[in-house]
């Protein structure tokens, strides 16, 4: 089947990035992991021996960052309704976020100890139709939250990408709650002409 023209667009935009460029120099599966790689030096987010809980981790971008920053002593646990290669150091659950039965199967993973950060990309397939996109991106954000505030031990962090519109303010609002600093971020390998924001939350002030 002949490609449209801004499927075409998009592969020749996509082919001459130059962080698509970097990403395979680098030996990384994405040229999302700058985006975490940027927010981690700018706001210290790693340390050594960290548990670190990464959902929408497909296709292993994020979670290749994550292992080499909290190294051999740390674990990464990784999640997504896709399926994800092995990366070293790096548990993988498949499943979709939404459904009870994967976040429980994510939260019994972490029972023992808890996490240090939690970080989410997920982002549902885009329609381009924003009543429909928004809140189903406000979802899966809503549920990151959740589940950050049943795992995180205290001090802990959370890092998501979040889009603008209907429902940012608030989640922010929230955010400011429970954690002690709240950053929202556009990191340089996020697009301009992208909506996609990151908040990045430190110190949590739950009980875990
Ligand atoms: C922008 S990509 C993540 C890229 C990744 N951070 C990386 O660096 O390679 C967003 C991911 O969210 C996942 N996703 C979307 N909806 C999901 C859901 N309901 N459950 C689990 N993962 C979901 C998608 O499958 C996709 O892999």
């Amino acid at each position: 089947m002949a490609r449209s023209k801004s499927s075409n667009q998009w592969l020749q935009e996509h082919f001459n990035d130059s962080y698509v460029k970097k990403s395979q120099q680098d030996g990384l599966r994405s040229r999302a992991s700058y985006k975490l790689i940027e927010l981690g030096k700018k706001d210290r987010l790693f340390r050594a021996g960290q548990c670190v809980v990464d959902l929408g981790s497909a296709p292993g971008g994020w979670s290749q960052v994550a292992a080499r920053s909290v190294g051999d002593q740390g674990r990464v646990v990784a999640s997504d309704i896709l399926s994800m290669d092995a990366i070293a150091g790096v548990e993988f659950i498949q499943g979709d976020f939404t459904e009870e039965k994967v976040f429980e199967q994510l939260l019994s993973c972490l029972a023992d100890g808890g996490a240090d950060l939690v970080i989410s990309d997920m982002a549902p397939n885009l329609s381009g139709i924003a009543d429909i996109d928004q809140p189903q991106a406000m979802y899966l954000v809503e549920l990151a939250l959740d589940m950050a505030f049943k795992v995180l031990k205290p001090g802990g962090g959370f890092v998501c990408k979040v889009f603008q519109g209907e429902g940012f303010d608030g989640l922010l609002r929230q955010c400011r709650s429970t954690f002690s600093k709240v950053m929202v971020r556009k990191p340089d390998a996020s697009r301009a002409r992208s909506k996609e924001m990151y908040f990045v939350a430190k110190g949590y002030r739950g009980e875990h």
